[in-house]
């Protein structure tokens, strides 16, 4: 399976920096042979921009997130068609920032991954443990419960989505999860997935979580990782590079 490396840019940018760095990832591209494929998923303003800069690239853009209502009186919201009329592939959905602070549940990630395919923009959605939870030995438990919610949702449509596994803890403060233990939860949710699609090896599980130039290679080693969604390192464009080349290089 090509594996795929999607950044997150969260709240990051500005019209002049994300110009650079998308120039500054286009040229280091072009020395990565036969590389995996690469995504950025960018504030919804700078939508437009990056389909300017990125059309015609082989590489695709997303937004961080979808509404999960077609259209009408949702303040502040974007549908998927809007993204679908910006050339997005990707909508980030249930990113745990978006759980954690803007209380989205298991339920409306999974209308927001179906209302995401409806349009044609494939929903990555992200699951993973907080803390408190691996400590109490619920792992499983929650990113099994995460998933059910959205394969009920999309049924057989599953093997069209992307998950990223993102454990809570590993987001943003340099404590990566091991590959060991990666790999342990990747496996889990393939067979759940594997059983829910009916064919096939069901969709990619990207690992997300403090990936970076250093750690990448070994994370993407493992059976089950089909590639990364990446925070801070995806906002440095030799980082970026690094974990796009390891992953050109792991099949
Ligand atoms: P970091 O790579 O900064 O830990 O962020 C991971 C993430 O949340 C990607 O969606």
């Amino acid at each position: 399976m090509k594996k795929l490396i999607a950044g997150n840019w969260k709240m990051n940018g500005s019209l002049s920096a994300n110009e650079s760095l998308l120039a500054e990832i286009k040229a280091g591209l072009v020395n990565v042979s036969t590389p995996c494929d690469v995504a950025v998923c960018v504030p919804g303003v700078y939508l437009s921009q990056v389909q300017s800069l990125l059309g015609g690239t082989s590489i695709a853009w997303g937004a961080q997130d979808v509404s999960a209502h077609e259209k009408g009186a949702y303040t502040g919201e974007t549908s998927g068609a809007m993204l679908r009329e910006f050339g997005c592939r990707y909508a980030l959905v249930g990113h745990s920032e978006r759980r954690q602070y803007h209380g989205e549940t298991d339920l409306v990630v999974a209308a927001k991954a179906q209302r995401a395919l409806a349009f044609g923009v494939t929903p990555v959605v992200c699951v993973g443990e907080t803390l408190a939870e691996r400590e109490s030995g619920d792992t499983m438990l929650v990113v099994k419960r995460q998933l059910a919610a959205v394969i009920h949702a999309v049924g057989h449509c599953v093997s069209e989505v992307v998950v990223a596994y993102e454990p809570v803890w590993a987001i943003g403060t340099g404590r990566t999860a091991t590959p060991e233990q990666a790999q342990e939860v990747h496996a889990v949710l393939r067979a759940q997935l594997v059983a829910a699609c009916t064919r096939g090896s069901g969709p990619r599980i990207l690992y997300g979580g403090s990936m970076n130039a250093a750690n990448a290679a070994e994370l993407l080693a493992q059976p089950d990782i089909d590639g990364g969604l990446i925070g801070g390192a995806a906002l440095k464009a030799a980082d970026f590079i690094a974990i796009i080349s390891a992953a050109s290089v792991a099949r």
